[in-house]
C-alpha cells in the first residue's frame, strides 16, 4: 500500500519555484530518503506533507488524506523531527513526552506507560528526570524521534536527523532508526544532504532544483553510474580532459581538482589511460559508485557538506507548528 502518494506538486514562493511539479509514492513500513542540497526543496515537500504548508498547485495525499483538505486526518498520522530541536529544553526528557501526549491526546490510561516505553526504546530511561539542556546532540535527537512517536504515528518525518550531530552518534542515530519500521511498525521519510546516510534507505529519490532528477533503490541508483568511478589527478586537468574524451568513450568531469570518468570496466580502463597520457597523471584511484557520484553524474556537481543555515523560514514552521496545537 501507498502510505505517501505525491502527484505534480508545485511550490512557489513569489519568484522561488521551491517545489517544482514532482510526483512519488512511498510504500507503507518502509524507509524513503528524500536527498537533496541546501536549498533543493526537501523541507518545503516535507511542510506540505504534514499540512505545515498549502501547495501552490498538485496533490499529496498521506495515509489515504488529502493533505491540503483533510489535515487534521493527516496530522493524526504522522510524527515530526524537525530540522531545528523543537525540545523544551527546560524541561525534563520525560517531562517533554508527557507535555507531547497531552497535545496528541494519547489516552489518559496509556499515558503513563508509553512514555516510559518510549524512554525505554531510546535508551533514556536513566535520564529521563535530567534537564534536556544537558543532553548531548545525540541524547537531544533520540529524545526527539521517541517523542515523534508516542502518539504511534503511521509515517515519521525526519528532516535532517543527524545534521550537527558527530560521527558516532550519527552511526549511533542511524542503526536506531533503521530498526523503527520493523518494531513500530511505522513509515519513514526522511531527507539530508549526506549521501552516504541514504544508503540505508530501502527506496530514494533525489531532489535538485525542486525537481525529482532520479528515484529508485541505492543500488539503482549506483547502476546509473553504469561501472566504476576513477579519480585522476593530472599536471593539465583541462587538457588531460579533453585528450580523455578524445581517446575513449567515456563521461568525464572535473570536482575538487580531480577527473571523474564513470568506466563501465573501470580495471581495464586505468592502463590505457595511463599508457596515453600517463606521463602527465600525478595521481590515479578507482571506487565502487556512491550515490555522491550518482549526483555528480546526474549535475555535475557534488552535494555540497555546507552547514545548513537553521533558517528563519524553519523556525517561523515550528512556531506556527506549535500554534496550530496549542
Ligand atoms: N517560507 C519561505 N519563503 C520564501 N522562500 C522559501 C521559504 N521556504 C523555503 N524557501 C525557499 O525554497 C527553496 C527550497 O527550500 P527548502 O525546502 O528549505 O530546501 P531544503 O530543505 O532542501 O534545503 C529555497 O530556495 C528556499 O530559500
Ligand atoms: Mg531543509
Amino acid at each position: 500500500m501507498h502510505i505517501i502518494k505525491v502527484e505534480n506538486l508545485v511550490k512557489r514562493f513569489g519568484s522561488i519555484t521551491a517545489v517544482d511539479n514532482i510526483s512519488f509514492e512511498v510504500e507503507e513500513g518502509t524507509i524513503f530518503g528524500f536527498l537533496g542540497p541546501n536549498g533543493a526543496g526537501k523541507t518545503t515537500t516535507i511542510n506540505i506533507l504534514c499540512t505545515l504548508l498549502s501547495p501552490t498547485s498538485g496533490k499529496a495525499y498521506l495515509n489515504g488524506h488529502d493533505c491540503n483538505s483533510e489535515s487534521s486526518e493527516v496530522r493524526k498520522s504522522i510524527g515530526i523531527v524537525f530540522q531545528d530541536s523543537s525540545l523544551d529544553k527546560d524541561l525534563t526528557a520525560r517531562e517533554n513526552l508527557v507535555f507531547h501526549s497531552y497535545l496528541y491526546n494519547v489516552p489518559k490510561t496509556e499515558r503513563k506507560e508509553r512514555v516510559e516505553d518510549a524512554l525505554r526504546f531510546v535508551d533514556l530511561q536513566d535520564r529521563a528526570d535530567d534537564l534536556v539542556k544537558k543532553f548531548s546532540g545525540g541524547m537531544k535527537r533520540r529524545l526527539e524521534v521517541a517523542r515523534g512517536l508516542i502518539h504511534r504515528p503511521k509515517v515519521l518525518f525526519l528532516d535532517e536527523p543527524t545534521l550537527g550531530l558527530d560521527p558516532q552518534s550519527r552511526t549511533n542515530l542511524w542503526e536506531f532508526i533503521t530498526g523503527l519500521p520493523k518494531k513500530h511498525k511505522v513509515t519513514i521519510f526522511m531527507t539530508t544532504h549526506y549521501m552516504e546516510e541514504a544508503e540505508v534507505c530501502d527506496k530514494i529519490a533525489i531532489i535538485d532544483k525542486g525537481k525529482i532528477i532520479a528515484s529508485g533503490t541505492p543500488q539503482e541508483l549506483k547502476r546509473i553510474i553504469g561501472g566504476d568511478v576513477i579519480y585522476l589527478k593530472t599536471d593539465d586537468n583541462k587538457k588531460a580532459m579533453e585528450d580523455i574524451k578524445n581517446l575513449f568513450d567515456v563521461e568525464v568531469s572535473e570536482k575538487d581538482g580531480e577527473i571523474f570518468i564513470s568506466a563501465l570496466k573501470g580495471d581495464a580502463c586505468i592502463p590505457e589511460i595511463i599508457r596515453e597520457i600517463g606521463e602527465r597523471v600525478l595521481s590515479v584511484r578507482m571506487q565502487r559508485p556512491t550515490l555522491n557520484d550518482v549526483f555528480l553524474k546526474l549535475t555535475g556537481k557534488e552535494i555540497r557538506d555546507e552547514v545548513a543555515s537553521s533558517g528563519d523560514s524553519i523556525k517561523e514552521t515550528v512556531r506556527s507548528y506549535r500554534r496550530r496545537h496549542d
